[in-house]
């Protein structure tokens, strides 16, 4: 399965902190705020991905990223021209994807939790349709909301609705088949003039093929897309790294412990982050004994003082 991060857009709700500069290189905590979603599909098992831009911002995410050989696996970049929805990553992704399936995620999307990867990876497994993650939230109106039937089964997303049906927000991240593409190519623009992700995801539950995966209390969920949500961003992010010591989404400790990259390749990108405190964490872990990746690409074994991925 392949991966595209989307990560364009104006931000314009963060101006003027995002009229120089893409939303996604700005700081949470103690990353790029694209640290994150790709320490997400990384756990998700993808190994190919795709960064898409904004116009003239592909350079200084490729100086950030590179070809991806540092975290283990291929990045590959393109533009988007105009924001015109989210479902247009797919018709931009297409070449890229060439048939395949993919996981689509949000270049300002944060998640963090207990058993995220194994969840991530049940449903990757899952061969045909489309799988949405859902979380619940105290401000639906804000996200694409679900509504549920009796059974639980899922009857429509609607997208920012005045009335949300369930507080079941769904999050910006995504798995689908290789239909994506040719159902995004059938995609009208909404009345604000966009490609809607839901949209393409209704296509799915319209035809039966729309898988819904909650995430509940043990896994958090943020989006960054004003300043206070950027902030308390940060502030979790801080509170969960200055209590046990261990990153979140920190890409080269979850590619090192995947066994994408081994320690040289950690101890080299610790080098290059110089004496930074996300340098010296880098440092220490590629320093540490007894830790060896499993062949297998699972979590590494006997080293007790090394996190575990969430
Ligand atoms: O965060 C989850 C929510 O994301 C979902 O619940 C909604 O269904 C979905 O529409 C989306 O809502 P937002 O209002 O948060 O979307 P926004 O326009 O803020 O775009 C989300 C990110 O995608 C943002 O970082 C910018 C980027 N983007 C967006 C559009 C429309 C692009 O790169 N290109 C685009 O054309």
């Amino acid at each position: 399965m392949k991966g595209i991060i989307l990560a364009g857009g104006e931000g314009t709700r963060l101006w003027p902190v995002t009229k120089a500069t893409s939303k996604q290189l700005l700081a949470v905590w103690d990353k790029p705020m694209i640290f994150y979603p790709l320490s997400t599909l990384l756990l998700a098992g993808v190994r190919d991905i795709l960064v898409v831009t904004g116009p003239g911002q592909a350079e200084a995410f490729r100086s950030l990223l590179g070809d991806g050989s540092a975290f283990g696996v291929s990045i590959a970049y393109a533009s988007q021209p105009r924001p015109e929805g989210i479902a247009q990553a797919l018709l931009i992704g297409r070449d890229f994807l060439s048939g395949e399936g993919c996981a689509l995620v949000l270049g300002d999307n944060l998640f963090h939790g207990d058993r995220l990867r194994e969840r991530l990876r049940r449903a990757v497994r899952r061969p045909a349709g489309a799988t949405v993650f859902a979380h619940p939230v105290r401000d639906p109106q804000r996200y694409g909301v679900l509504a549920f039937d009796g059974d639980g089964a899922p009857l429509d997303i609607i997208e920012k609705p005045a009335s949300p049906p369930s507080n079941l927000a769904v999050t910006g991240f995504y798995l689908y088949d290789g239909t994506a593409p040719d159902r995004a190519a059938e995609l009208r623009p909404s009345a604000r003039g966009e490609l809607e992700i839901t949209d393409l995801n209704r296509s799915y539950l319209e035809d039966g093929e729309l898988a819904v995966e909650t995430l509940g209390r043990g896994c958090a969920w943020l989006d960054t897309g004003t300043p206070a949500s950027l902030l308390q961003a940060a502030q979790f992010v801080q509170a969960i790294e200055e209590r046990q010591g261990l990153k979140v989404g920190c890409p080269e400790e979850t590619a090192f412990q995947l066994g994408l990259i081994d320690a040289d390749g950690l101890a080299e990108r610790a080098r290059a982050y110089g004496s930074s405190e996300y340098g010296l964490y880098l440092a220490h872990l590629a320093r540490e004994e007894g830790s060896v990746p499993d062949p297998a690409g699972g979590l590494p074994v006997g080293g007790e003082s090394r996190m575990s991925l969430p």
